[in-house]
């Protein structure tokens, strides 16, 4: 990134630069994809997967197959558009009127999806793991209904991997663990290692439907932010970063389940939700941890952990002693 910035740091988006290229190239590669389109957040990059889905769905089938359907509990950004896909009714507020054209569905019911789809819907929009929503899975077998079902209809299917993506969950992608082949996966957080950048895989069926003009960014596919993102997937990529992800992570997992207080756990890899006892309050946990010198997020009544994937088991145990300690003294 260093001698990127000593390069170039910015140019038209009508050129490109080496690592722009270099970066495409590679997570085609190592994903299997077609194309990629570089943006500079998860946000964004859901934004443009919801463009590519409607124009899809409105060249294949007709002007009216342009409804998108989504989870309830979901979460996928914060835009007027990605809040509008976000199946949560708290985020439906304030900024009205939002983006038309999304239906929820609630997680692991096939029945209602069934109920739902008709031939207005273009696409189904999922996380594999709601994260925001509560670090939940969910059901295998749902996914793979989901996903027969997208092919049998000639829907597209669009995994949200903003925050499972890039080796958070211990494989690449965690569509990997689900044994499906999204025909959209939306990436950022991980992918950028704390520089801005967002990007939207799209597979054979989606590759060519943009075409230049259709949509764009001005400092999206930033050179400095697309060198750190090659250097990032130099060390996932590494034979022994992902398994080690997943050892850390069921170290994490087997000292919850033993701590004070903690009456479940749930997530993959190293995307952590840690149900604690009723009535305990899981902000005011937070709090206190961040007091003793450990930063815990929550999610809706539990405490959520997103370690950096490159955090040492010395740095685990000491993280969770504070946990422990915090937990003890409700
Ligand atoms: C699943 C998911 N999608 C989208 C987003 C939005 O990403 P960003 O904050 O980079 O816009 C998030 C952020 O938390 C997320 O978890």
């Amino acid at each position: 990134m260093t001698k990127q910035l000593n390069l170039v740091q910015h140019t038209s988006n009508l050129f490109y630069t080496a690592p722009d290229a270099l970066l495409a190239e590679r997570l085609c590669q190592i994903t299997g994809y077609s194309k990629v389109f570089f943006g500079n957040s998860g946000a964004e990059a859901n934004e443009g997967a919801i463009k590519l889905a409607r124009k899809y769905g409105i060249e294949h089938k007709g002007e009216h197959c342009n409804q998108i359907i989504t989870l309830r509990n979901s979460f996928h950004g914060r835009t007027v558009t990605t809040l509008a896909a976000t199946g949560q009714d708290a985020f439906h507020q304030h900024f009205f009127p939002f983006t038309e054209g999304f239906r929820y569905v609630e997680a692991n019911n096939q029945q209602q999806l069934l109920e739902t789809l008709d031939d207005s819907v273009c696409s189904i929009m999922i996380e594999l793991v709601q994260g925001e929503g509560g670090v939940i899975a969910l059901d295998k077998d749902y996914v793979t209904y989901i996903d027969q079902l997208c092919q049998d209809r000639g829907i597209l299917l669009i995994v949200d991997e903003v925050q499972t993506g890039i080796g958070r969950t211990g494989t690449l992608l965690c569509c990997e663990q689900y044994n499906i082949r999204p025909d959209i996966i939306t990436l950022a957080k991980g992918l950028g290692a704390g520089l801005p950048i967002g990007a939207v895989l799209m597979n054979e069926k989606t590759s060519e439907v943009f075409q230049p003009g259709h949509h764009g960014t001005t400092y999206g596919g930033n050179p400095i932010a697309c060198a750190g993102a090659i250097e990032v997937l130099n060390q996932v990529c590494d034979e022994n970063f992902l398994p080690d992800v997943t050892v850390k992570a069921a170290h994490i997992y087997h000292r919850l389940l033993s701590m004070p207080n903690v009456t479940g756990v749930s997530g993959l890899g190293l995307m952590i939700g840690i149900e604690i006892a009723e009535g305990l309050d899981s902000r005011k946990i937070a709090v206190q941890c961040a007091e003793n010198g450990l930063i815990i997020l929550t999610a809706k009544a539990k405490l959520r952990m997103l370690p950096p994937l490159n955090i040492t088991l010395k740095e685990i145990d000491k993280g969770l002693d504070i946990l422990f300690q915090c937990l003890s003294n409700q």
